[in-house]
């Protein structure tokens, strides 16, 4: 089978976990129907044991979007029984299911919130790993901070659970902590340290707390993992998860650099993250790379002569493959004459002479001096000489 980097998609579990994130059932389904649509190969559906309403969520899900040919439907566990156990009849309904389990790896956690040790951790993973496998032949493992623990003992575990049937080892950089060299460096060591680690998936799940959950994620990659864990619009605990449409279109747009792809459909991009937003009212920042508003927008006079002589003089993606009619020529104070007389034109106005467009230009940079951006109705007016109602 062609190598691919699956997408795990936790919208609807970390992504939900976020503050104001949270959704009722029926909007999880919306949004899990839209996943499908966009092609992610697992989503990570809830996690049942937090709540009835929790569990309802998932089995839904499991019922209505785990079809054959759709995705993996997972859902998380601590590593106990209970958990697992819900985790396991939430899923039931779907025809490709998945147990995530975890339990922390870090000294602090250990001490401070698990108060055990690492030996006893160790073999809680190990055996709820094998539990887990006696229900579900697709088993996931998450040593929970990883990238703060001590490497040897992360291997030591992840070695425990493979040997136990797990299917899937994730590395959660859960407080967003690394740096993509370091994350690099932990993911290349469970190959070297880990026997059975090549039989396996390796998976990424990066948190963004100082900005780099979506760099690491592809330093991840990079190290040999095959499966990106992230949301869309990088929802998620405190500064939240990677981002889905950054990691996705970061493969897709420099394919030959990373050697490897995802199989989602880009042209859906655009429409999970208006949905998304939309559900949680929360606004995309209009920066925000791939699905903000100014992503595939240019104001400036230069940028805008060069994109419309060849879009690639400005452009690295084209909007169409995200799910857009096409980029936006913003016209502002920063804008030249040719983006103005290739609008007008497309509006239907054509000029005589060029000193009848010169003063329409002088027009518009005076008018552009007051509003921030000028728009059809001002262009009307502008180009047929009419008098213009401006902001005082
Ligand atoms: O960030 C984290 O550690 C998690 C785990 C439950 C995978 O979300
Ligand atoms: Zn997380």
């Amino acid at each position: 089978m062609e190598d691919h980097v699956r997408i795990f998609d936790t919208t609807l579990r970390d992504g939900e976990q976020a503050p104001g994130c949270t959704m009722t059932l029926e909007e999880k389904l919306e949004v899990a129907r839209q996943l499908a649509r966009l092609g992610v190969d697992i989503i990570e559906a809830g996690f049942p044991a937090a709540s009835p309403g929790d569990w309802a969520a998932v089995h839904e899900i499991a019922k209505t979007v785990g079809t054959p040919d759709g995705p993996i439907i997972a859902a998380l566990a601590r590593a106990n029984k209970d958990d697992i156990d819900k985790a396991w009849s939430a899923i039931q309904p779907a025809a490709k299911k998945r147990i995530h389990t975890f339990i922390s790896s870090s000294d602090i956690h250990i001490e401070h919130q698990l108060r055990s040790t690492r030996e006893e951790v160790l073999e809680r993973a190990r055996l709820m790993v094998r539990y887990a496998r006696s229900l579900c032949d697709d088993v996931e493992f998450s040593p929970m901070d990883a990238t703060r623990s001590d490497p040897e003992y992360v291997y030591r575990m992840l070695a425990a659970v493979v040997a136990e049937g797990a299917t899937t080892l994730n590395i959660p950089d859960t407080v967003g902590y690394a740096t993509p060299e370091e994350y690099a460096e932990l993911i290349a060591g469970i190959y070297r340290h880990v026997p059975g680690a090549d039989k396996v998936i390796i998976s990424t799940h990066c948190h963004d707390d100082l900005g780099m959950a979506v760099a690491n994620s592809l330093a991840g990659v990079r190290a040999g993992a095959r499966q990106i864990e992230c949301t869309i619009n990088g929802i998620g605990e405190r500064a939240g998860n990677a981002s889905l449409e950054e990691v996705v279109m970061a493969l897709k747009t420099r394919r030959s650099f990373f050697g490897v792809d995802t199989r989602i459909n880009t042209r859906e991009l655009a429409r999970s993250s208006r949905l998304l937003s939309t559900i949680i009212g929360m606004p995309v920042p209009p920066n925000k790379a791939i699905v903000g508003a100014n992503a595939f927008a240019h104001e400036s006079g230069i940028h805008q002569d060069g994109v419309l002589k060849h879009r690639m003089t400005y452009e690295i993606m084209d909007a169409t493959t995200i799910g857009l009619d096409g980029n936006a020529i913003v016209l502002g104070k920063h804008s030249g004459r040719n983006a103005l007389r290739t609008k007008l034109a497309a509006m239907g106005y054509e000029f005589d002479s060029e000193e009848e467009f010169n003063q329409v230009f002088q027009r518009f940079k005076e008018l552009c001096d007051k509003k921030k951006v000028v728009d059809d109705r001002d262009l009307e007016v502008l180009a047929t000489g009419g008098s213009l109602h401006t902001p005082e």
